[in-house]
């Protein structure tokens, strides 16, 4: 996930990143060199981080402070209200329980925080999706976890976030059973107007 075709998608995600910055799944740290300057500091969780010396060559680039905690996106340890940004990349197709996760990041953005998403998931061809379905058990255990049919636009959506933008895409550099994008921001509904409702969907 290192092309550049990867990059580039980076890059155009986490312009608008900015201020107190929370990434979830941060994985090797791809994304560290393309923050911008408008960060001003990176939390970032991630319970099995791989690659401990790319990611410590990554974070010694960066301009801002960065703190790793080895813990699960679905329990965060920040107070409500933290951050300005969160940040998730290829992740919420991992993430054993995304609309848990996704509860965690609406609670811990500020009011007018933005969750950023770049992730792969469902397509929109029945086709595709049926092929997506059959693969999935497969695609599990070879992919340490992930899921190739998650609709994402819906999950963020249960979790009580409103999404402001969604592009839907496929990357040229990718088979379309994994490379069916969801590329966009969210802002968190106020809890108030938010009633949890049971969830509908496994994927
Ligand atoms: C496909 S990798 C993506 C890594 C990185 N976000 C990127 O864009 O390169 C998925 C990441 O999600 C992480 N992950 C798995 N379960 C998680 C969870 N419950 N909470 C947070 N991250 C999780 C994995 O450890 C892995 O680093």
């Amino acid at each position: 996930m290192s092309g550049a075709e990867f990059a580039q998608l980076r890059i155009e995600l986490l312009r608008s990143a900015r201020g107190q910055v929370l990434e979830i799944g941060l994985g090797t740290g791809l994304n560290l060199p393309h923050y911008p300057n408008s960060v001003l500091r990176l939390r970032a969780v991630d319970p099995f981080p791989l690659l401990p010396d790319r990611l410590a060559a990554r974070s010694d680039v960066a301009s801002f402070p960065i703190e790793l905690s080895c813990i699960s996106a679905e329990d965060l340890p920040y107070d409500t209200q933290t951050f300005d940004c969160v940040v998730s990349t290829w992740t919420l197709c991992t993430i054993p329980d995304p609309v848990k996760a996704l509860r965690e990041v609406r609670r811990v953005l500020k009011p007018n925080g933005a969750f950023l998403f770049l992730e792969h998931g469902r397509s929109e061809d029945i086709g595709v999706a049926a092929w997506q379905d059959r693969l999935n058990p497969l695609q599990r255990i070879i992919g340490c976890g992930c899921n190739l049919n998650r609709k994402i636009g819906q999950l963020i959506e249960q979790a009580g976030l409103t999404i402001r933008r969604l592009d839907r895409f496929q990357m040229r550099s990718v088979p379309r059973l994994g490379g069916e994008m969801y590329q966009g921001s969210a802002m968190p509904i106020a809890a108030s107007s938010f009633r949890q409702r049971p969830l509908q969907e496994s994927q």
